[in-house]
């Protein structure tokens, strides 16, 4: 075991806010609070390159070097976030659009258009400056690549944009007659006779073309991840050693994360539930879980707020222990950073209401207190660094099934423009109650209710690993997938899947002779018709003589695929409706395995009953505890750090697994109960270590 084993500890740290009196307060109370490393420029590109051909590091130098001399390290950010005004004026091309052709006011951040010429030009010479700057500085530990791609800048709709789209296009179906084809542009006479003619999918007057709509959303994904590539390459030739990463939103609608996976050192979130919803933590566990599993290893947490944000619509403070709590809560996933916006809060800027380690108060405050006892009892916890989750379940996450279901511009919610888009703006769909991310949610927090880790992976990562593999809303299926399912299936594994899955392939275009398409085989099961419910409309699911180990039936609601087995067993049928008596679940051996397809949305009793059914089939551990108690377990070297974590506001008892354990934060030994106190944390190791 490594003797520098340990868990970082700080936040991002703007001294270019503050007059020079305060760095060495700051590098104080930084040492006061344990801080071990910080997240420097990340909005400074003003202030290091005043025009175009001055850069300006004499400051950062300073700010460097003081913390080197303080042991404390540096993550470094490439301050590509927020570009200067002078950089702005000059190119008219730097500023996004949107879709009704206005473009944002300077004044702020994220205001770039990703496929701006002039901005990644100018991104890749502030990079290359900056990395031979600070190469082989004794600070510089990370690499930090913009700030949360996407935040406000998601969908451009300008000219370059549109000129790249059609590029894009011209590379992936190479002749006008197969982008036709494949966009089924004979639909309402939209065929396309020159490739000028495709423009951004912008607003029109009814239902858009879905193909075309998915591709532009592809194609701006991949335009996030070709603008961090140009910045990663650079910096990556000029410091080979040194780890890069860029912090991630945990809402990953905007762009498909998988993307960054091969170049990426270490995957970093920002991570912000809301304090005044009780089942933030539940959250908070799928977003670090995803996290986690996007390079199969710990993760870091860049950011959380140490006490309020300035963005929920009413931002309640985190009450004492809860910033503690959910820190370990990130931790226990399988972080191996805790880390908060910001260090020091602003005095001036759009953020001065946001919460800071150092609070407008100062030291003496209740936030700094709590800051500086975590940033000490982080000492304790070293051993758990680079310590694993081992799930042995996996949910699939598939962008395009998610763009598919849920309109690229994001149906029913909010749109960068802060209107909404109905359905008939963006793309019709049956429903406006399902949505893709809210289904891979329910699942996920079934499992989370059972305390069972969930890995997040994406649709091409490998599933051997794994003994069930959760596929909710499959909505997409393209190449490859059926054959890696049925390879999974075959050799013993379990397969799940939902209602209004195998619908489309990769074109968008629908697979006739029954849904499910191309799982119609490992599942046994072809899907005819569907039945969206009405708002509040329920049905039930009647469990038939072929299930065993559930109570007689369910409740079900949202929606009702009418199927029809091929080779599975019918093991639940609804009661309702004119399709009563057509399976809501099934299950078909195929090979060693099993695969199981829910034609509904069903009731939170039934998810526990057949998630236990099929985990204890498999032998995977379930732990169900009491309401708001979290069991998460971190594993080296056979052995288990059992992270017990009470997100109650009221005292929990948990009855521990036979043996004697050891609390690394108090030293505390237990045996058969624990009493967990409100917002209590207790980090459990087996006594008798295993030889
Ligand atoms: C994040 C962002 C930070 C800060 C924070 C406030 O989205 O990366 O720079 O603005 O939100 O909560």
């Amino acid at each position: 075991m490594s003797d520098d084993r340990k868990i970082i500890f700080g936040g991002d740290y703007f001294p270019e806010q503050w007059p020079e009196e305060i760095w060495e307060e700051d590098l104080h109370l930084m040492k006061q609070a344990n801080v071990n490393m910080v997240s420097l420029g990340i909005f400074a590109w003003a202030l290091l390159q005043p025009d175009e051909d001055t850069f300006t590091f004499g400051w950062l130098d300073k700010v460097m070097d003081l913390l080197a001399d303080n042991g404390i390290d540096v993550c470094l950010g490439t301050s590509t976030a927020a570009q200067p005004n002078w950089l702005t004026q000059k190119y008219d091309d730097i500023l996004f659009m949107r879709e009704t052709g206005e473009r944002p006011a300077c004044g702020s951040r994220q205001t770039y258009c990703i496929n701006s010429p002039s901005y990644r030009k100018a991104v890749r010479r502030l990079a290359k400056e900056m990395a031979l700057h600070y190469k082989g500085h004794r600070a510089l530990k990370l690499w930090h690549i913009n700030n949360e791609y996407a935040n406000k800048n998601s969908m451009c709709f300008c000219k370059n944009c549109e000129k790249n789209f059609q590029k894009w296009l011209k590379k992936k179906y190479k002749t006008l007659a197969n982008l036709n084809e494949c966009w089924g542009t004979v639909f309402w006479s939209e065929k396309y006779s020159n490739w000028k003619e495709i423009n951004t999918p912008r607003a029109s007057a009814g239902g858009r073309n879905a193909t075309k709509l998915l591709d532009y959303k592809r194609f701006l994904s991949e335009s996030f991840f070709t603008l961090y590539k140009e910045e990663y390459d650079v910096i990556r030739t000029i410091t080979p050693d040194i780890p890069v990463t860029t912090n991630f939103e945990g809402d990953w609608s905007k762009f498909d994360h998988f993307l960054f996976r091969d170049n990426l050192d270490v995957a970093s979130l920002n991570f912000y539930p809301n304090p005044s919803d009780l089942n933030s933590y539940k959250w908070a566990a799928l977003r670090h879980s995803m996290m986690r599993s996007l390079l199969g290893k710990p993760f870091m947490v860049m950011e959380q707020a140490p006490s309020q944000v300035d963005w929920y619509p009413v931002n309640i403070a985190k009450h004492p222990g809860l910033m503690r709590l959910w820190s370990y809560q990130a931790l226990a996933h399988g972080s191996d950073s805790v880390m908060f916006f910001q260090w020091r809060a602003s005095k001036k800027g759009a953020e001065k209401y946001h919460s800071g380690m150092v609070p407008h108060y100062g030291e003496n405050s209740r936030v700094f207190k709590e800051i500086s006892a975590l940033g000490n009892e982080l000492k304790k916890v070293k051993d758990i660094a680079d310590s694993k989750v081992n799930s042995e379940v996996a949910i699939l996450l598939d962008n395009d099934s998610w763009w598919s279901v849920d309109s690229p511009y994001g149906r029913g919610t909010k749109s960068l423009d802060n209107e909404v888009f109905w359905s008939a703006n963006g793309q019709p769909f049956p429903t406006v109650l399902v949505s893709y991310f809210g289904e891979l949610e329910y699942y996920f927090n079934a499992f989370h209710d059972l305390n069972v880790p969930v890995d997040v992976i994406g649709i091409d990562y490998d599933l051997s690993k794994y003994k069930i593999v959760v596929a909710p809303l499959l909505h997409m299926i393209k190449p490859g997938l059926k054959e890696a399912v049925q390879d999974f299936v075959k050799k013993g594994g379990i397969f799940i899947t939902t209602y209004f899955s195998g619908v489309i392939d990769e074109f968008v275009g629908v697979f006739l002779d029954g849904y499910l398409g191309p799982l119609k085989d490992v599942l046994g099961v072809k899907v005819e018709e569907y039945n969206p419910l009405p708002p509040g409309g329920k049905n039930r699911m009647l469990m038939t003589e072929n299930a065993e180990g559930f109570r007689k039936d369910y409740g079900c609601s949202i929606w009702c695929d009418v199927a029809h087995p091929i080779t599975a067993k019918t093991l639940a049928a609804f009661t309702d409706g004119y399709y009563s008596g057509a399976p809501s679940l099934t299950e078909n051996k195929f090979g060693d395995g099993k695969a199981y397809y829910v034609a509904t949305r069903p009731d939170r009793d039934f998810m526990r009953d057949f998630l236990s059914k099929i985990l204890s089939e498999q032998n995977i551990k379930v732990s169900p505890l009491p309401e708001e108690v979290e069991l998460v377990v971190r594993s080296r070297n056979g052995e288990d750090y059992n992270f017990y974590l009470n997100h109650g506001e009221t005292e929990k008892h948990v009855k521990l697994p036979e043996g004697k354990y050891e609390d690394l934060l108090t030293g505390a030994v237990y045996e058969n109960i624990l009493h967990l106190a409100k917002y209590g944390v207790y980090i459990l190791r087996t006594k008798e270590r295993k030889s």
